[in-house]
């Protein structure tokens, strides 16, 4: 039997992630085992085995089938536009993609103003602004701590995720507008589908099964 080879993406989705495996009956002990610097780590009685990579790489290995398959967040499946199945919401990591910014950039935002928006998700925002919207906007891309650009000048909003909103309320800032509900996802290599359709089929049930139930115990 072949490897399936999955691939988490790293943060605060891949814990979440494994425990869903765990509960589906693919537990992965070697994961846990805190401190240690191995980058693969398997189930060798169920032929499985999980790597963690930055999530905007996470698609790029499934498309190309370095994995078969891959957990992470609708967000980063919006940005990377990658060839692959997206076959089931996990429902986990919830939050929001949104346009926010200091309540007095609502104003530029209704007057369809020629505004900055700072972004690590360009191709979401531009979608958003240039096809939604039909606003033209000027957008820079960060890699991290999205929230400093407006605190200091560098764009008059920005268009990032909200969870508790909580970066958001201790910064001074405020959600202006709302772009798209997320959440985590499994995706599945194209190829691998075919190839290896029962255990994958498989364990899309058992997951199917997971979030159904625990859909259940919330209502
Ligand atoms: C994300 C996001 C926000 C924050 C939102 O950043 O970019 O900054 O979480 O969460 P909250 O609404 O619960 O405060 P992350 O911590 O992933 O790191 P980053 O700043 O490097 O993007």
């Amino acid at each position: 039997m072949r490897y399936l080879t999955a691939a988490l993406a790293k943060g605060r989705l891949a814990a979440k992630a494994m425990e869903m495996f765990k509960a589906a009956g693919i537990p992965c002990e070697e994961m846990s085992e805190s401190g240690s610097r191995k980058l693969i780590f398997e189930n060798k009685e169920l032929g499985m085995r999980f790597f963690l990579a930055k999530a905007s790489d996470v698609p790029t290995y499934v498309e190309y089938g370095a994995a078969d398959i891959g957990i992470v967040g609708k967000d980063t499946l919006l940005e990377e536009g990658r060839r692959l199945y997206e076959v089931l919401d996990l429902n986990i990591g919830r939050c929001r993609m949104c346009v926010c910014g200091p309540e007095s950039a609502r104003e530029l935002l209704k007057r369809h103003e020629l505004i900055r928006v700072a972004t690590k998700y360009p191709r979401i925002a531009k979608d958003y602004f240039y096809n939604r919207k039909d606003q033209t906007v000027e957008i820079i891309k960060l890699n991290g701590s999205i929230e400093l650009a407006p605190l200091v000048g560098l764009s008059e909003v920005i268009v990032d995720i909200v969870e508790t909103g909580s970066t958001l309320r201790e910064n001074g800032l405020t959600v202006l507008e709302e772009i798209c509900p997320l959440s985590a996802r499994m995706v599945v290599n194209q190829v691998s589908m075919k190839t290896e359709n029962q255990r994958i089929s498989a364990l899309i049930r058992d997951f199917q099964e997971l979030v159904r139930k625990k859909e259940e115990q919330v209502l």
